[in-house]
């Protein structure tokens, strides 16, 4: 760092563009094996395993689901069944400990906020008490609204999980469903930073939608327990992928076969740098979420929900579809949700209109930056994947993972953190951010059809 602002620009080129080389990508199709062991009546698990010139490898599970709302809930607990466990009772228990002080109980209710209190002032070794504490508040004010199907997949997730067991004896299936049913409570106490956009029309060669969704989490286990879900429901209900963790059934990243994608990002504003007001009488996000990839068609039937839906905490929703190869950024929260095109939404970013881009950086809003529209602006007319990779390298979003769907070729792309055991990006914290690893490409219609 201190070396490159020493450096005059023309020196510093070479070595820039040496560094920010685009990275490669691979088809999926030619690194998934499906174990045939690895099946649950219709279901089964395969993993994507890319092997890179680094020594290290790209790893995603990758689950076909099928049935019913219960049938899917249980293969995947069964399927994964050690994986969610280490993830949940090892891993995300030493995250927890890591995390207690950047943990901000004052936008938490004032009763749960003296609940925890005492058990944070006992310290670290106290803290995975303090967030399944908080999770399980969480869980007891937003479970009336969670819907039926999903209340039955999580149960599902639990009795599959003691079944699937290699050392199960003592696992009880309520209790465990339970514990999945708190840890699904996660991303309503933590907020995360993103960036998203949608550019279509005279922004992209043939006219017709990319999207991108980038998430940007900090360091920790989940790059390592990263799942690619495919749900696929029988006896009507649309097929859907969510790209997210062992046990989870909320989505932060996903699309799905009625040719909906979702991206969304905490919304923060600038001045106060304070997340906008909300509560926990409602449905969780990433609930709200999945409901869209699972039951709407079309984004204005995606926009119809979340005006109607009981709204907990402000995100912004970028949503974009097959019918009209358009995205919107919707600014939800508790209040209202509001829709944003590319002619709109500079009224909530402050950044400069660019024709047919809807767009939001990482930052809180206004936003003060302007490396992303400098960044689109470039590419318009020309905003492929090589491009979306370009600009979240440039960007520096995407730490966690990123993915960008193109609603024409009905493909996906996705790139997948790199961490240490410590759960860092690398020694630097910053090299093997997602945005810096080689993606993965997936055609649509394969995991539409279980292949
Ligand atoms: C999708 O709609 C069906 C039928 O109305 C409903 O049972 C289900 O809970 C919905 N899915 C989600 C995730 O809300
Ligand atoms: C468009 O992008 C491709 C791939 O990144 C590049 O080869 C080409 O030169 C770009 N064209 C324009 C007009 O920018
Ligand atoms: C993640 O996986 C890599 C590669 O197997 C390993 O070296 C690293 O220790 C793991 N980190 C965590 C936090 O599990």
């Amino acid at each position: 760092m201190l070396l490159k602002s020493a450096l005059p620009l023309f020196l510093l080129s070479p070595l820039l563009s040496l560094s920010t080389a685009t990275p490669t990508t691979y088809p999926a199709s030619s690194y998934t094996t499906w174990s045939p062991d690895a099946a649950i009546e219709k279901s089964r698990l395969a993993k994507i395993s890319v092997p890179l010139e680094d020594g290290s490898s790209i790893d995603i599970s990758r689950l076909d689901l099928v049935g019913s709302p219960h049938e899917r809930g249980f293969a995947s607990g069964a399927l994964l069944a050690n994986d969610i466990i280490e993830f949940i009772d090892v891993k995300l228990n030493s995250y927890f400990s890591n995390e207690l002080l950047n943990l901000d109980i004052s936008s938490l209710p004032l009763k749960l906020q003296e609940v925890l209190e005492p058990i944070i002032e006992k310290g670290a070794e106290k803290a995975p008490e303090v967030f399944w504490t908080a999770m399980s508040f969480v869980w007891e004010k937003e479970k009336e609204y969670v819907p039926e199907a999903i209340l039955e997949e999580m149960n599902g997730i639990g009795e599959g999980i003691c079944a699937g067991l290699t050392s199960g004896d003592d696992c009880n299936p309520l209790e465990m469903s339970m514990k999945v049913k708190h840890v699904n409570m996660l991303p309503e106490l933590i907020r995360m930073a993103c960036t998203a956009f949608g550019a279509w029309g005279t922004a992209t060669p043939d006219g017709n939608l990319i999207q991108l969704r980038a998430l940007d989490f900090g360091g920790g286990p989940f790059a390592n327990y990263t799942v690619l879900s495919v749900h696929r429901p029988e006896g009507g209900g649309q097929a859907f992928t969510s790209l997210s963790f062992p046990g989870f059934v909320g989505v932060v990243t996903g699309v799905s076969e009625k040719g909906i994608g979702v991206s969304e990002k905490v919304w923060m504003t600038y001045d106060k740098r304070s997340i906008q007001p909300g509560s926990y009488d409602g449905l969780a996000d990433v609930l709200v979420i999945r409901n869209i990839l699972e039951n709407s068609s079309t984004r204005a039937e995606a926009e119809d929900y979340l005006m109607n839906v009981d709204r907990t905490w402000s995100i912004w929703l970028g949503i974009g579809d097959y019918e009209s190869q358009k995205f919107d950024l919707v600014g939800y929260k508790q209040k209202s949700a509001i829709v944003y095109d590319d002619t709109t939404i500079n009224t909530e970013t402050g950044q400069d209109y660019i024709q047919d881009v809807c767009y939001v950086d990482k930052h809180p809003q206004p936003s003060h930056a302007d490396d992303l529209p400098k960044l689109l602006q470039g590419y318009h007319g020309n905003v492929t994947f090589t491009a979306v990779q370009d600009i979240v390298q440039q960007h520096e979003t995407g730490d966690l993972h990123w993915a960008a769907y193109d609603f024409a070729k009905k493909t996906m792309i996705l790139a997948i953190g790199r961490i240490d055991e410590e759960g860092n990006y690398g020694e630097d914290g910053k090299v093997w951010q997602a945005h810096n690893r080689p993606g993965v490409v997936f055609d649509l219609e394969d995991l539409w059809n279980g292949v």
